[in-house]
């Protein structure tokens, strides 16, 4: 029960002497000001536990933003006053660089699924077996949240830790995420007399649906990817390194079980549940005890009705057999507890025609087909678009412009076409073709060998334009510092910059135009572009984004090219010659380089200035525009030298001859590719004129 506390003789005490320390310029007395701080405490916890818990406020927010500032100015005042279970309390820390590992005291198991009447019959049995009983075992069923599994831990009623759920043996420390959640209490409600000595707390942190779609909303504003779900988001929420960002996510819990507890002991579940009440823990609503199997089906029955209009998801029910003790009996199995079921909902699915399939362009440059259908309402939600994911999917399933599917949404945001209903069909339903060209910006599509996926080629793509600008200035790439996910949003969308070049375009006035820019941000971030310029051909390469070429990649094209316009100008035959380039990858460069308007983007980079050493070719590159090729024993070298002397010298290796071998370095007992040079005519040296060579 809330605790009742004394009404305005608080704020009337805080405020005369507040008002005495003004005027007299003198301290209030420790003693005076721990005895407000606790009242205030109890109090700020009372309004939180009504508000977040009960959902039944009873005062105004800005009445309980008032207590709280009271508070923050006397802790402020009195910093030694400040407990860690203090509602000023929640957020704080300093970001961690790394969760630490926790030791779950009791592991924490997962839960055997049924998804069916018969399914949970055979469960039933299977307890009433174990325990030798033709009787009814009572249950007790509980909404299955869909949210994160975590624990929290109180030490004679303070929060002391709070952990993920990991394997479920080892979970992270994410003591500082937790305390963030207004409806996890930093102290239990009670005397220390009333609550147990140690309580660990098993339960569900999840995100309310209207919560998450306002996340989602405010990240789709931002330029940021959306959540799939409210469980995703939860989960996102919760492993932030830095407390501060959970603590902007509107996260809720509700409590479940226990693991350890010292000092109190509970007979049944909702025993459990009824403590966890009066101590101020949240526990889900829609509890119920059920006496037999038929209750069980009436309450799923019920649980799948609202499952709509709860304000966050779950995604089944849980049975648990009620009494602890017989629970101990059932022990467990596999990692799952003998005395508790996972009676899962089925999937929400509904029936719709598809009007036509449209072409998305993601951020990557990924083409996923979307079926466009007629409205339908599935789980309260109406849908009008589905993801048919990829060109294989739609051909495994057979999916045509036309035809009558069955939809489902399993929970996430995106539903899915599950299949056709093939006695629909009238004979005009049309079959679907990728485009050849990307809808978003009309460069080629390409679909790479093995890939499911086709893709746009079109580094400018505006569908793709602001991850490409992020990619373009990142630290590893061209190192722009100051192009924050909402800067660059600003900036592709007001149309300052239509691809990666234009950024050396920008300026002073044009900055200045910008939300939230104040001029010394403008003035660093042209200073940062500026610098910029002066880069790597292997910085350049990888800041282009082209696929698969990373990091490595873009270091060996440096190493093996003299500039970019020779990496432009290299076909897919030259470029596999190069150790570890592989088809794959060359084919992905020479396809890029093949379409005009990122040619364009090099061209208007150099125009505007960015440039990179050369390499000196005098020396160091005496066997530049040479490939070999090896057979035989070396004596002088192993292959790894030998390849690696090479490359230093500006030439490139091959592991088969042909006619765009230079040479053939034969040494003992040659193979097949001697013969072969020797058949189409390509020069062969020993391993000494090799060194030769070198040393020239
Ligand atoms: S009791 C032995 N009760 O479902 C596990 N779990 O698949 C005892 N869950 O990781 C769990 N709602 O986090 C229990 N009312 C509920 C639940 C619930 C959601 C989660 C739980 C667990 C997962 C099991």
């Amino acid at each position: 029960m809330p605790l009742k506390l004394g009404e305005c003789f608080l704020f009337h005490k805080a405020k005369i002497i507040r008002q005495f320390n003004i005027k007299f310029g003198v301290f209030m007395e420790k003693r005076d000001a721990k005895q407000i701080i606790n009242e205030l405490k109890e109090k700020i916890n009372t309004h939180n536990y009504r508000y977040y818990v009960l959902d039944d406020p009873e005062i105004s927010d800005a009445k309980f933003d008032d207590l709280q500032r009271k508070l923050e100015r006397l802790e402020q005042e009195f910093p030694e006053l400040v407990t860690p279970d203090s509602p000023t309390q929640r957020v704080g820390a300093p970001p961690l660089e790394k969760f630490d590992a926790v030791r779950h005291s009791i592991p924490m198991l997962s839960l055997a699924n049924a998804i069916d009447e018969q399914e949970v019959r055979e469960f039933d049995q299977r307890i009433k077996k174990i325990l030798n009983t033709t009787k009814d075992v009572q249950y007790i069923a509980e909404p299955k949240v869909d949210g994160v599994a975590v624990e929290l831990v109180y030490d004679r009623g303070r929060l002391t830790a709070g952990s993920s759920r990991g394997d479920g043996v080892l979970g992270e420390d994410i003591t500082q995420n937790i305390r963030t959640i207004k409806s996890i209490p930093l102290r239990l409600i009670g005397k220390e007399n009333e609550v147990p000595e140690l309580l660990e707390v098993r339960g569900e942190v999840y995100l309310g649906t209207k919560d998450f779609q306002k996340l989602n909303m405010q990240r789709k504003e931002n330029g940021e990817s959306l959540f799939a779900n409210p469980r995703n988001a939860a989960a996102g929420s919760l492993r932030q390194l830095d407390s501060t960002m959970t603590a902007m996510r509107p996260l809720n819990i509700f409590c479940h079980g226990i693991g350890i507890v010292r000092g109190r002991s509970f007979d049944n579940q909702l025993e459990t549940l009824n403590h966890f009440v009066r101590w101020g823990l949240k526990v889900i609503p829609d509890i119920a005890i059920c006496k037999n199997l038929e209750e069980i089906f009436h309450y799923y029955k019920r649980m799948t009705e609202r499952r709509d209009d709860l304000g966050y998801e779950i995604d089944g029910i849980v049975l648990k057999v009620n009494s602890l003790k017989l629970q101990e009996r059932l022990g467990t199995i596999s990692r799952s507890p003998r005395w508790a079921l996972a009676f899962k909902f089925l999937p929400k699915q509904e029936t719709t025609k598809i009007k036509k399939i449209e072409v998305q362009v993601g951020r990557t440059g990924a083409l996923t087909p979307v079926a466009i259908m007629e409205p339908v309402r599935i789980g309260g939600v109406e849908v009008s678009r589905a993801t048919l994911h990829n060109l294989d999917e739609i051909e495994k399933k057979d999916i045509r412009i036309g035809d009558t599917v069955v939809v489902q949404r399993a929970g996430d945001v995106i539903p899915e076409v599950v299949k056709v209903i093939e006695t629909k069909r009238k004979g005009d339903e049309e079959k679907f073709s990728m485009p050849e060209l990307c809808p978003v910006c009309g460069a080629e599509v390409f679909r790479p060998k093995d890939e499911a996926v086709h893709r746009c080629l079109g580094l400018s793509c505006p569908a793709r334009l602001k991850e490409a600008i992020k990619h373009f200035a990142s630290k590893r790439a061209m190192a722009i510092d100051g192009l924050g996910d909402k800067l660059v949003a600003q900036l592709t969308e007001r149309g300052l910059v239509k691809n990666v070049a234009d950024l050396y375009y920008i300026r002073m006035e044009q900055l200045a135009d910008l939300e939230r820019m104040a001029e010394k941000s403008a003035l660093n971030l042209l200073e940062s572009i500026e610098k910029s310029k002066e880069t790597s051909l292997q910085r350049l390469i990888y800041a282009l984004g082209i696929r698969h070429v990373g990091e490595h990649i873009s270091k060996i094209l440096a190493n093996s090219f003299r500039n970019i316009e020779c990496l432009i100008n290299t076909s897919e035959d030259d470029l596999m010659r190069i150790h570890e380039i592989g088809p794959e990858v060359a084919k992905s460069i020479v396809k890029s380089f093949s379409q005009k308007d990122n040619i364009r983007v090099i061209e208007r980079l150099k125009e505007a200035g960015v440039r990179y050493p050369e390499k000196e070719y005098a020396k160091e590159n005496r066997l530049d525009h040479m490939t070999f090729v090896f057979t035989g024993k070396l004596n002088l070298f192993t292959r790894d030298e030998a390849k690696e002397k090479v490359e230093e010298f500006g030439g490139k290796i091959s592991s088969s001859v042909s006619s765009k071998t230079t040479y053939v370095v034969v040494g003992d007992d040659p193979g097949t590719k001697a013969e072969k040079a020797r058949r189409i005519g390509v020069q062969m040296i020993t391993e000494d004129d090799f060194k030769k060579l070198l040393e020239r």
